[in-house]
């Protein structure tokens, strides 16, 4: 269905945790984040159901995200739960990749159809410090493990940040000339931690096209503008929401593990589904497409939402 502004909404991002084994610095505080009771989040069982009414509004690809998608519990049964809704064209899911080595491959007999791995550096020490509590080689492992379970077609989400990994940026382009991978650059979202952070972490995509003057654009797709280096299997993506806003464009919806609707990532208004079934759940999800916002504030440096990422799911 369409929203007030004209938009088609058919892609529903759908948290199933708020909670994760890292804690990456622009994301989430040290200490990590108050821990919500199991029965604070929705359970698998409501998750399909509120997956269920959304494709009846429209949505036809789902992805799942967190927090860290793979550390909730009965993961794999809610991709064959989720899988088996008719009407769910493309089934997705955005992990920090570490967990894989043991979830690639039920995930994958689950139905799961692609997988984008969020990685902000190559360099161990860097990757250390960043995710606080991560280390580099689980999700080089993970990643092995995607490919071994037939996730060919992966994406890289890397977060760009002014002084920590925009000297890696040749790297993680060279990444896309042996592998049909694509690699993509994110500009940096002011919100939560990083809201307070240094002028200077906060880069335009553009950087990406000055430094590698070799990149020749290509069709975009979703979100992402997409560019090639000659002769290389595969691309690479600029995902510009403070630069280039794509808000005209939007699809999506977001359901948070707590079961509050939110037309976009940086809104304050969001609608409870909890305790809504049938068609009264329906009509909500309507509701908040409706309803959804016509556009974000990044541009003036603002994130109208409390939450932190890891609430959201980016
Ligand atoms: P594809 O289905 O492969 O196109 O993936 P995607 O780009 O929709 O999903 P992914 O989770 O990989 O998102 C990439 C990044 O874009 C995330 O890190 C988010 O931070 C950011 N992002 C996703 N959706 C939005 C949005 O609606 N607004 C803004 N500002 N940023 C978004
Ligand atoms: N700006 C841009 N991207 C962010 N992510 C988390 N916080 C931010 C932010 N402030 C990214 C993660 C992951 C995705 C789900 O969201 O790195 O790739
Ligand atoms: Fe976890 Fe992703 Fe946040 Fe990092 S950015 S702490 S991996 S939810």
């Amino acid at each position: 269905m369409q929203d007030s502004c004209g938009r088609t909404i058919d892609y529903l991002r759908l948290s199933v945790t708020d909670r994760c084994n890292y804690r990456c610095r622009y994301c989430m505080p040290a200490e990590g984040v108050e821990k919500r009771a199991h029965g604070d989040i929705l359970s698998l069982e409501e998750l399909a159901e509120i997956a269920a009414a959304a494709v009846a509004c429209g949505v036809k690809k789902i992805r799942l995200t967190g927090g860290e998608p793979l550390v909730r519990l009965g993961l794999v049964d809610l991709c064959r739960m989720l899988r088996a809704i008719p009407g769910v064209e493309e089934l997705c899911l955005t992990t920090n990749g570490s967990l894989l080595p043991r979830l690639a491959r039920p995930l994958r007999e689950a139905g799961l159809d692609r997988l984008n791995i969020s990685l902000d550096t190559l360099r161990p020490d860097r990757f250390a410090a960043m995710t606080r509590l991560g280390t580099l080689q689980a999700v080089l492992d993970g990643i092995e493990a995607a490919e071994a379970a037939g996730f060919h077609d992966l994406k890289f989400d890397t977060v760009l940040i002014g002084g920590f990994n925009d000297d890696e940026i040749g790297d993680f382009v060279d990444l896309s000339r042996n592998h049909p991978w694509e690699m993509r650059f994110i500009e940096l979202m002011p919100m939560g931690p990083c809201a307070s952070w240094d002028k200077g972490c906060f880069l335009p995509g553009e950087t990406v096209l000055e430094r590698v003057p070799e990149l020749a654009p290509i069709q975009a797709q979703g979100v992402a503008r997409r560019y090639r280096l000659p002769g290389a299997k595969g691309t690479v993506g600029l995902i510009s929401p403070v630069s280039h806003d794509f808000c005209a464009d939007c699809r999506r919806i977001r359901v948070t593990a707590d079961g509050k609707l939110k037309g976009c990532l940086h809104s304050r208004e969001e609608i409870s589904l909890r305790g809504l079934h049938g068609q009264e759940l329906v009509d909500a999800v309507r509701q908040g497409i409706l309803h959804k916002p016509q556009r974000h504030h990044l541009a003036e440096r603002r994130s109208d939402t409390p939450r932190n990422m890891n609430q959201i799911g980016g």
